[in-house]
């Protein structure tokens, strides 16, 4: 990190969280918090919380939390240097910029390049759209496929004029090295290495916009059906296609307020559906869809609609993209457009109510698998079993217990088959891949679990709010016992943190790079799981409950492994055996 750590402590020593989200948040004293409406999800009650004292904010509706930073970072959309020297400005607190290492600032010196030259060359584009002779077929074809001149303007459409050399010649006139317009991917070394050639020529131009506005890069579209159909800049330091999204940069506001997503494929889509008024939409751009994709688009908005064709490809593309979606947990549906229309098409051919009506009955994940599955193999006995066999993968993957039962449940209904027996073949897949863990398939620890939470939930809300027993937390060790793995990686850097600092709990956040467990913090230390009275009583009875239930745990697990053993059961066994030798480490340290 390029900021150091004394820095973003004193600007968190500084700022006044309720000073700052009020610049953006309607905010009201009630008790001890600030109340106003959520920006990050759409409510008509106020479940925002800020806390001055605390110096965080948490939201009791989505959950969204942090520190004043990561306010700034999820509200604007920014990085984390960019919020911190945001509110550093604010503040007047300097920060130098001699801590930046040479390679750090070569990298950042290079990327401010990139962005100039795709700033520069947006406008050559653009400019060409307006070329009096030869940008007008561009704007005929732009016109043709329902482009308005407000959509042009507002995302900066443009066209690279038929030539070799446009891209070259401003180059040369404004003296700007070539080296970075061939990183930038604008212009290619000829092959006989006696000059440079544009790379777009003859296409409609996308600018690719990130999050704050700067082009990282373009797509380009043949008006015929030349081959490639599109062509795009290859992957910069400032284009990085694991974790861009077409239009987010203008959609994203729509997308908090709606709560809701949808996510197309192509530039027309895009364009499309945005004209028509459904804003609250970014393009993939044909590329498949990665975990950060997800993350980045949940920072927006809980739900997500992916949209598709109908035809293979469009389905294929659909169940490729599900496990992510799965895997972050997020609520998804599946919209698949009637044969032979893609977003654009259909919106050009039956606007935007057909289309909302369409999304209202959008499939969940589960309906949409069953329906493909369904649609392979039909609904015969061998039919049904196959299905089952096809479904237990997609639902071991699940994490959320009271999800994937309803899923079961679901399925189980579907099929006509019971649902133990689905249960049994979800679990058995899980097995297969996660001989390793103990996780939700032992039912003993699906049973003692929430209380074991509870107890180190409490114990988390504690130290985040009476620093003054982390001491004691220490000596005790008591971390060690946790089952959450989660809960005792936050306990563990509250640690690292002095508990005399001003702005403790922002501090300790500052620590967290997770998103999540910002959020979670936050939540820790808004809600109070104890009395304030004895503190130090409490916490010494909190701490010695979870030693001994750990250690008993551990002698229940013997007496289930003889009986395994009587019983032959030589998976549970070995999953036993492990969890055993676990414990017996953790107590030898
Ligand atoms: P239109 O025909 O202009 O409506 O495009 P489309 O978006 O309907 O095209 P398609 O469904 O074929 O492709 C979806 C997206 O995949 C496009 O918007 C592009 O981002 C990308 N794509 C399509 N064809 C190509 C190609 O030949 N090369 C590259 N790099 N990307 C492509
Ligand atoms: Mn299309």
């Amino acid at each position: 990190m390029y900021i150091p750590e004394e820095k973003i402590s004193e600007i968190l020593n500084t700022s006044d969280i309720v000073d700052i989200i009020s610049e953006s948040v309607i905010l009201k004293k009630s008790g001890r918090n600030f109340f106003g409406l959520c920006p990050f999800h759409s409510e008509k009650t106020p479940s925002f919380s800020v806390n001055a004292s605390k110096q965080i904010f948490h939201c009791f509706g989505c959950s969204a939390g942090g520190n004043v930073l990561s306010f700034i970072m999820k509200y604007h959309g920014i990085t984390f240097p960019e919020a911190a020297k945001m509110v550093a400005r604010k503040y007047n607190i300097t920060i130098e910029t001699k801590e930046i290492n040479p390679s750090k600032r070569r990298e950042l010196h290079l990327k401010e390049s990139l962005f100039r030259l795709n700033k520069t060359i947006m406008g050559v584009y653009f400019d060409g759209l307006k070329n009096l002779n030869k940008g007008e077929k561009a704007e005929k074809y732009l016109k043709q496929r329902g482009i308005s001149e407000d959509t042009i303007e507002q995302f900066r459409l443009g066209f690279s004029i038929d030539n070799w050399d446009t891209i070259v010649k401003v180059l040369k006139e404004q003296k700007i090295s070539k080296n970075i317009a061939v990183q930038c991917g604008l212009i290619l070394e000829r092959k006989q290495k006696n000059g440079y050639y544009d790379r777009f020529r003859n296409r409609i131009m996308f600018p690719i916009f990130d999050i704050n506005m700067q082009v990282a890069g373009f797509g380009g579209r043949v008006m015929d059906d030349a081959m490639p159909k599109y062509m795009n800049s290859p992957e910069t330091p400032v284009y990085n296609k694991s974790r861009i999204l077409y239009g987010l940069h203008a959609a994203k506001q729509f997308c908090r307020q709606e709560g809701l997503v949808y996510i197309v494929e192509g530039y027309f889509d895009f364009l499309s559906l945005y004209q028509h008024g459904i804003k609250n939409t970014v393009a993939s751009l044909g590329t498949a869809l990665t975990p950060d994709h997800v993350r980045i688009l949940k920072g927006y908005a809980a739900k997500m609609v992916l949209v598709f064709d109908s035809d293979a490809a469009g389905i294929n593309a659909a169940k490729r993209s599900i496990k992510i979606f799965m895997k972050e947990g997020v609520d998804t549906r599946i919209l698949v457009l009637p044969e032979g229309n893609d977003p654009d098409s259909y919106m050009v051919k039956h606007g935007p109510e057909a289309f909302n009506a369409l999304a209202s009955n959008a499939k969940t994940i589960m309906q949409f698998l069953l329906q493909v599955s369904i649609d392979s193999h039909g609904l015969s006995v061998e039919g049904r079993i196959r299905i089952l066999d096809d479904m237990k993968q997609q639902l071991s993957l699940i994490q959320d217990s009271a999800l994937r039962s309803l899923y079961i449940k679901e399925l189980a209904e579907n099929l006509n088959i019971d649902e133990k027996a689905v249960l049994e073949k979800v679990r058995e897949q899980y097995l297969k891949h996660n001989t390793k863990k103990l996780s939700w398939i032992d039912e003993k620890k699906d049973e003692e679990k929430p209380e074991s939470d509870r107890r180190e939930e409490q114990m988390i809300s504690m130290m985040l709010n009476c620093p003054e027993i982390i001491d004691e937390i220490k000596n005790s060790e008591v971390l060690e016992y946790f089952y959450s793995e989660k809960l005792k990686h936050i306990g563990k850097k509250i640690i690292s943190v002095d508990p005399c600092k001003k702005a403790f709990i922002t501090n300790v956040m500052a620590r967290i790079a997770n998103n999540e467990d910002q959020e979670l913090i936050a939540s820790y230390a808004m809600n109070s799981f104890f009395s304030e009275q004895d503190v130090h009583q409490t916490a010494r009875s909190i701490i010695n409950r979870i030693i001994r239930v750990r250690k008993r745990k551990e002698n229940t697990l013997t007496s289930k492994i003889i009986s395994a053993e009587k019983g032959c059961d030589s998976e549970l066994m070995e999953l036993l055996k492990q969890k055993q030798a676990e414990i017996q480490q953790l107590q030898n340290r």
